[in-house]
């Protein structure tokens, strides 16, 4: 091979690398799976970090985006797609860190923290209560891996 040809074989290469390292970026922040680890609300995570298996909650589990996705007057949006931008919880649910013990359930609605472990866990609870089975997690360590 000429040394031009091994120069333009290795530029090749590299551009390949540099193009799938681009394409990788993209895909983290598809919401397939979606690690819940928000930095604003909490300083630092207590507990291991969810991994929140997104779009198995709609293909597999058959909810729409309305279940968990609601505009600012909570009424559920139905009609978004991946491709829109979705506010996160925390744009409305913007208190941060955990609401004291004894809150009303209103009051934990004002923290994120409340209203990702309402819609998560009364979502599950309700469905074990209906199968009769416990397949959906309620556990702490179902959810948060150990550390
Ligand atoms: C079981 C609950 C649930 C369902 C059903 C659901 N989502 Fe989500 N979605 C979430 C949560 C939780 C987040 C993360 C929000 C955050 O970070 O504050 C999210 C994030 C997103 C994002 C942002 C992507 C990202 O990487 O953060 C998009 C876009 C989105 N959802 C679209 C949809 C669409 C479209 C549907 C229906 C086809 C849908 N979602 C169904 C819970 C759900
Ligand atoms: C644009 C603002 C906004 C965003 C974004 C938002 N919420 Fe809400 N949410 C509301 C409002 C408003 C209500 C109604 C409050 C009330 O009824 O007092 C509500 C109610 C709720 C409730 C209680 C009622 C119910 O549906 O069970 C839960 C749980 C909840 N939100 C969780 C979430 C989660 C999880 C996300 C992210 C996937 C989210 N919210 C994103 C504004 C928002
Ligand atoms: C509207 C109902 C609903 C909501 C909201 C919901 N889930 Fe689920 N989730 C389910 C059901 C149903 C299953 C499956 C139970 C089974 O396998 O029989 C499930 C299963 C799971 C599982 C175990 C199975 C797997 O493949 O991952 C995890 C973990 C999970 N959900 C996390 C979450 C988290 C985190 C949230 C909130 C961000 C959430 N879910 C919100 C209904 C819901
Ligand atoms: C259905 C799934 C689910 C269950 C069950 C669950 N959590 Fe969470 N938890 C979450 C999600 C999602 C977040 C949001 C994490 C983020 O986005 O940073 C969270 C956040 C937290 C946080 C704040 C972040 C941190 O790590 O310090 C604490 C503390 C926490 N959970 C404690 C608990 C405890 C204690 C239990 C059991 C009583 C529990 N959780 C049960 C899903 C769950």
């Amino acid at each position: 091979m000429s040394r031009k040809l091994i120069l333009a074989v290795l530029f090749a290469g590299v551009a390949t690398l540099f193009i799938a390292a681009g394409l990788q970026a993209g895909l983290e922040g598809s919401p397939d799976v979606i690690t819940m680890e928000n930095t604003e609300a909490f300083e630092s995570h207590r507990m291991g970090i969810v991994e929140f298996a997104h779009t198995k909650h709609v293909e597999d589990f058959g909810y729409s985006c309305g279940e968990c996705h609601h505009d600012d007057t909570g009424a559920p949006m139905d009609d978004i797609t991946y491709e829109d931008e979705v506010a996160s919880c925390f744009e409305c649910h913007s208190e941060p860190g955990q609401p004291e013990r004894g809150a009303s359930k209103e009051e934990e609605l004002e923290y994120y923290y409340g209203a990702v472990h309402q819609n998560c866990i009364d979502c599950h609870k309700a469905y074990n209560e209906e199968t009769g089975e416990k397949t959906a997690p309620f556990a702490c360590t179902q959810c948060h891996p150990r550390k």
